[in-house]
């Protein structure tokens, strides 16, 4: 197969499309961010990668609180308003309705489906960046947004993002149950 090098970068197909929020100044305030997952299951902890000058981290620091929030494609231009502008200049405030769950200190959009309320657990300071780490205190999910109970993705409708072009995608078709699908693999192994 041929193979093009295109150099070292955030290749990394797709990304997801969160809004972080912190409450800075007593107002809260909310940032796009794509570098964002899961790194630990019990207790479920969740990494972003985020620039060290952002105003949101003042208020993470602060606080030892966050939010992630899952957008859905009809908030694209707020989220990317967002992403584009800093609390450091422009108030933020008021871009989405907010609500404040069990740890008081972490604002959480009202306009997304899901909302993961989470406490602080370490900062870790890389090149350019801070790995901030948060345990996953509590998760809200809009009551339209569940099938038998449960988070439906279908109805969540989460955007993802890739580079170089920079866009937002939604969602394609599910290809099949995991923990399943792989046992009927009929390829070479042992
Ligand atoms: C699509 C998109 C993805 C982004 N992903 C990240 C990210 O993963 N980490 C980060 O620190 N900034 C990311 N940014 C940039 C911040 O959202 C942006 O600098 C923001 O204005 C910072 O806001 P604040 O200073 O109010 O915290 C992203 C921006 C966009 C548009």
């Amino acid at each position: 197969m041929a193979k093009v090098k295109v150099g070292p970068g955030p290749y990394l197909y797709p990304m997801p499309v969160v809004l972080v929020g912190a409450q800075v100044k007593g107002r809260p305030n909310y940032l796009t961010v794509a570098f964002a997952g899961i790194v630990n299951l019990q207790p479920a902890i969740i990494a972003l990668g985020l620039g060290r000058k952002h105003y949101t981290n003042l208020g993470i620091k602060k606080n030892k609180t966050f939010s992630v929030n899952i957008p859905s494609p009809k908030l694209v231009k707020a989220t990317d308003f967002c992403g584009i502008y800093s609390g450091h200049r422009v108030d933020k405030s008021g871009v989405f309705k907010s609500f404040y769950g069990k740890l008081k200190t972490a604002p959480m959009i009202e306009e997304c489906a899901v909302n993961l309320e989470c406490r602080l657990v370490r900062i870790i300071p890389l090149e350019a960046d801070e790995l901030v780490l948060g345990e996953i205190m509590e998760v809200y999910v809009d009551k339209k947004c569940l099938t038998r109970g449960a988070p439906d993705v279908r109805k969540i409708k989460p955007m993802v993002f890739t580079v170089p072009d920079n866009r937002y995608w939604a969602l394609g078709k599910a290809v099949g149950p995991a923990w399943k699908i792989g046992k009927t693999f009929s390829g070479k192994h042992k």
